[in-house]
């Protein structure tokens, strides 16, 4: 497992360091600063990168809407199978009062945890996302959902330094779903869990999505997908630069690229330049592309129960609960803040 582990954290597959944001408004300009810096590393790489956060603008955020319906992205479909039978059984033995959701997405999910928990005693609500407009929008429809339920949005970027609320009426449940821990790295995912785990006072738990390893094929079929929503999700990145900083990307030359690679257990996104081209992104740079060469957008990496458990225990937690489906694609799991079991 480490020697896989090491190969993974081999500087080819670095993935992007990026800064806390949760003072978003007089940092603005600073913001937009590290940004930049952060484009003009992953441009200035051998493989070249960018971070998945700049998929999800509205247009982006409604395509990955689209990929979660699609007969072969099986993920969104086996996590909220496995949310609607788990959830009621543990939220009702922890009984949170109140519930913190990393990269809280669209709601559907949390709903479910929600309903759990209204059954309950808990009624805060903390969504922890780096979209603040479309916090707000979930925030406001979820007071209106759910009488009686606080809702305190945090913006901030996960993969940076986060500063969780340490003072919440406990326990709290801590939450990252839809396998987006599958973007990070296992060292950087230590590295976020970390973060979690210092948040974490005994009774709190930590709630886990995770995409298992299985057949390739499946694999790759859900990320090349028939109708070609991926691809289009994947080249709305380079419209979000365009758009957000002014880059000049022509998404008509690039083609999208997504294969599984099986010994470190990811799947990889690109964006295939297709033909020799130069990019400007103002205050990053300009970026010269080979015919061929490509910018990888995004790793999703397959864990199975040891990884989970390597990863959870370098951030000082342990499983108590791991569910599957019945064909062993997705888990569920519940951490508690103490290392093994
Ligand atoms: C939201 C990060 C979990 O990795 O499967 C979907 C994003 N990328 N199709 C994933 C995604 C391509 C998704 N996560």
């Amino acid at each position: 497992m480490s020697e896989e582990q090491r190969a993974l954290e081999s500087s080819e597959f670095e993935v992007q360091s990026s800064t806390s944001e949760s003072e978003h408004f007089e940092l603005c300009t600073a913001n937009v600063e590290l940004s930049l810096a952060e484009i003009r590393d992953g441009l200035s790489r051998p493989q070249k990168e960018l971070p998945p956060k700049y998929f999800y603008d509205e247009r982006g955020s409604r395509l990955f809407e689209e990929i979660t319906e699609l007969p072969e992205y099986y993920l969104t479909r086996a996590e909220r199978a496995l949310l609607e039978e788990w959830m009621p059984r543990w939220v009702g033995d922890m009984r949170p009062r109140a519930v913190v959701e990393l990269g809280a997405g669209s709601g559907r999910k949390t709903r479910i945890i929600l309903d759990a928990m209204v059954a309950g005693v808990g009624k805060l609500y903390v969504p922890v996302d780096i979209s603040e407009d479309f916090l707000e929008s979930t925030a406001v429809a979820l007071r209106g959902e759910y009488d009686g339920m606080d809702v305190w949005p945090l913006v901030a970027d996960i993969g940076g330094v986060l500063d969780l609320p340490r003072d919440l009426p406990d326990p709290v449940l801590f939450a990252f779903l839809g396998s987006t821990i599958g973007n990070f790295t296992p060292e950087a995912a230590i590295e976020l869990l970390a973060q979690v785990r210092a948040a974490m006072s005994a009774g709190d738990r930590f709630l886990l999505g995770v995409d298992l390893r299985k057949d390739p094929g499946v694999i790759e079929a859900a990320y090349n997908d028939s109708r070609g929503v991926t691809a289009e999700f994947n080249l709305n990145m380079l419209r979000v630069l365009n758009a957000e900083f002014g880059a000049n990307f022509d998404p008509a030359a690039f083609r999208h690229h997504a294969f599984y690679h099986p010994e470190r257990h990811c799947v990889e996104m690109h964006l295939v330049s297709a033909n020799d081209q130069s990019v400007s992104v103002p205050g990053a740079g300009d970026f010269r592309l080979a015919a061929g060469e490509s910018i990888r957008t995004e790793i999703s990496c397959k864990q199975d129960r040891a990884s989970v458990e390597w990863i959870l225990a370098g951030a000082g937690m342990g499983i108590a609960e791991w569910a599957t489906d019945d064909e062993g694609r997705y888990a569920l799991v519940l951490a508690t803040a103490e290392r093994g079991r």
